[in-house]
């Protein structure tokens, strides 16, 4: 039994923006990695028909009350990320989905945009590359171009994930969560440099890109 009210298009954009980061679970393409997988998590409850209903209660509780020891790096997962109808949104379309394989269809493939879709073009010395501000591990861009010269690079970041941009024997900006990570360089002439940022699992779930200078 599903509960009508349930609103599982607006639940996999909350789990996006507030679980995805820490979290894989395929249908949603999140692949954070400080959390259990989310596919495997269910995967035996799955196989044995636990129900639907049974595995959204578990994921409603554990969202309202984690109450329960740090991982082996130290962290908790924060209560209430999401709270209310919220919850039960979130709840029930992880439910829907987990360790279930396949694809996303209908309003929930596109509930989502995926990131990264844009080219960054340097202004007037700045290069801004902004990160995903739904909370992906994503840069809003995942080309660049630049002019040779010195240039300030910068990574504005709108959602609550903390990222940094960094580009390996260039510069590194700071680790930040709603803030505007950033550094200065000099870019060489016809070269091609890859930028990502190096919170521990965020370039391996995707969150880098090419720099091209022209
Ligand atoms: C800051 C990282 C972080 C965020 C954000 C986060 N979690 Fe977690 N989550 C964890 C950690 C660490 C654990 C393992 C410890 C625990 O069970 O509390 C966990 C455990 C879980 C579990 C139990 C999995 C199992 O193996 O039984 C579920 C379900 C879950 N999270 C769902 C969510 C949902 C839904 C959200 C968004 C509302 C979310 N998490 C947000 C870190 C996070």
């Amino acid at each position: 039994m599903k509960d009508p009210q349930a609103d599982v298009v607006a639940g996999k954009q909350l789990f996006v923006q507030k679980c995805g980061s820490c979290h894989t679970l395929a249908r949603a393409g999140t692949k954070g990695t400080t959390g259990p997988n989310l596919d495997e998590a269910f995967q035996q409850p799955v196989k044995e028909n636990f129900g639907e209903t049974a595995i959204r209660g578990v994921i409603l509780k554990q969202i309202l009350f984690p109450n329960r020891l740090p991982n082996s790096d130290g962290i908790k997962m924060p209560a209430k990320l999401v709270s209310g109808q919220n919850a039960h949104d979130v709840a029930a379309y992880v439910a829907s989905v987990t360790a279930k394989g396949g694809k996303d269809t209908g309003r929930l493939a596109s509930a989502v945009k995926a990131a990264g879709a844009g080219t960054a073009v340097e202004k007037a010395g700045v290069l801004s590359i902004p990160a995903d501000p739904g909370g992906q591990l994503a840069f809003a861009a995942a080309k660049a171009t630049g002019t040779a010269g010195p240039v300030t690079i910068e990574m504005p970041n709108k959602s609550g994930t903390q990222h940094d941009i960094v580009i390996d024997g260039l510069g590194k900006g700071a680790v930040v969560a709603n803030g505007t990570s950033s550094f200065k360089a000099t870019l060489d002439t016809g070269k091609t440099y890859t930028y990502y940022c190096s919170v521990p699992g965020h370039r391996a779930a995707g969150m880098q890109g090419t720099l091209t200078v022209k």
